[in-house]
């Protein structure tokens, strides 16, 4: 079964079941300012959960599914194994007090097992932990649709989940597993986290769930890795470096969203990935040419032609950033060959340590030793610069965005 074909069939399966299927949402979060990248399908939804908005009003409907692409970073250093990336599709079913923990298990359950004909290893649930109780109910459904089920309980670490960010609604949760793998989060969303950790009971509760569609097509197609499947075969065919897949593929969809290689915030995220790619690349010897096609290759994926727009210039924006970067490292390692110390790379270049380290030999004590007194430097420099400005400006850094 192709990707393609998976992704369709959960979101027909849950149109059938009185779901509007909703289009995903850019990557740059429209509402959200504590976070910088979606990292959860229900991230655009956050408002219907706490009752500042009417799902039924601008959808026409309490329930809802999508297929949103995610953009998470934490996990960059796992990239490369079989089963982590910085950018995914998250399939996910939604209600905003519409239908509860019954229906969200039988229809879980039943598009796992009889849609896809997968085996269920085993699910979990919320065990109890401080102010919220044990998930009693969750474990009566799960066995009164299969008494022979393997249920394992675990506390607020691993089936609790949110909030996105700062605040917001969370829940306990309920997880499948097939072949070792956490395929299906489903939350209940019953709280809202304030911003001190305490828990308030939210006024209408929810249903969030997220299903990882790479990590699905994995299992469905029975690979040994993500990489392997349909959705990365163009891209491993130009590349056996799947850091350099992963990460253009993810830059991709950064830079069709909006998101600019910067030295802060989003931007910089973009950069350091970009960088990484290119550096990579170089360490196999691949030039930038392979990295122009990766890009193309995910321009040109049959899975995202019709499901997501690219920007115009997007490749162009992969290239630029780069062609410039290559120039500059090019330039840094020269002046390291002729006897420089590679913590010019870092003062001149801007490359970060790991980079560093990737392209030539580093005495990391004496680097950070480096490191530790540029950044007084630095701040005493920037004192000074505040303290001429103090007065003059009523913003002297310029506003935070
Ligand atoms: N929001 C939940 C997650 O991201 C479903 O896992």
């Amino acid at each position: 079964m192709h990707s393609g074909e998976i992704r369709q069939k959960f979101l027909s399966f849950f149109e059938k079941r009185g779901h509007k299927v909703v289009s995903s949402a850019s990557v740059v979060p429209a509402n959200d300012p504590s976070v910088l990248f979606t990292t959860a399908g229900m991230q655009q939804f956050k408002p219907y959960y706490i009752g500042g908005a009417d799902a039924v009003k601008d959808f026409g409907s309490l329930n809802l599914a999508s297929s949103q692409k995610c953009v998470r970073t934490s996990d960059i250093e796992e990239v490369g194994d079989k089963s982590h990336l910085t950018f995914f599709e998250m399939l996910g079913n939604f209600s905003f007090g519409g239908y509860w923990k019954k229906e969200a298990i039988e229809w879980a359950h039943e598009f796992i097992t009889k849609e896809l004909g997968l085996t269920i290893d085993y699910v979990s649930i919320f065990a109890g932990e401080v102010n919220v109780p044990e998930d009693k109910e969750s474990e009566e459904i799960w066995k009164s649709i299969d008494p022979e089920i393997t249920i394992k309980k675990f506390g607020r670490a691993d089936n609790f989940w949110g909030p996105t960010g700062e605040e917001g609604p969370c829940g306990p949760t309920t997880e499948i597993y097939v072949d070792g793998i956490e395929v299906w989060n489903i939350v209940f969303n019953e709280y809202y986290q304030n911003k001190d950790g305490g828990l308030t009971s939210l006024k209408v509760r929810g249903i969030d769930t997220g299903m990882g569609l790479e990590r699905l097509v994995k299992v469905v197609q029975q690979t040994d890795s993500v990489f392997e499947t349909d959705m990365f075969e163009s891209l491993i065919q130009i590349t056996d470096s799947r850091i350099v897949a992963d990460h253009i593929r993810t830059s991709v969809f950064m830079i069709s969203d909006g998101v600019i290689p910067s030295n802060t915030d989003r931007g910089y995220i973009l950069r350091r990935l970009l960088r990484r790619a290119y550096v990579h690349a170089r360490k196999i010897e691949a030039g930038t040419e392979v990295l122009n096609s990766v890009a193309a290759a995910v321009i040109n994926h049959p899975s995202y032609r019709n499901l997501y727009s690219f920007a115009a210039n997007t490749k162009e924006v992969v290239m630029g950033e780069i062609e410039k970067f290559k120039k500059a490292l090019d330039a840094g390692l020269k002046q390291v060959e002729k006897g420089e110390d590679p913590f010019i790379l870092f003062t001149s270049y801007g490359l970060p340590l790991e980079i560093i380290e990737e392209v030539t030999t580093v005495d990391k004590e004496k680097f950070e030793r480096q490191m530790e007194e540029h950044k007084k430097m630095s701040s005493v420099a920037g004192e000074q610069k505040f303290s001429a400005k103090v007065g003059g400006s009523a913003n002297p850094e310029g506003g935070k965005n």
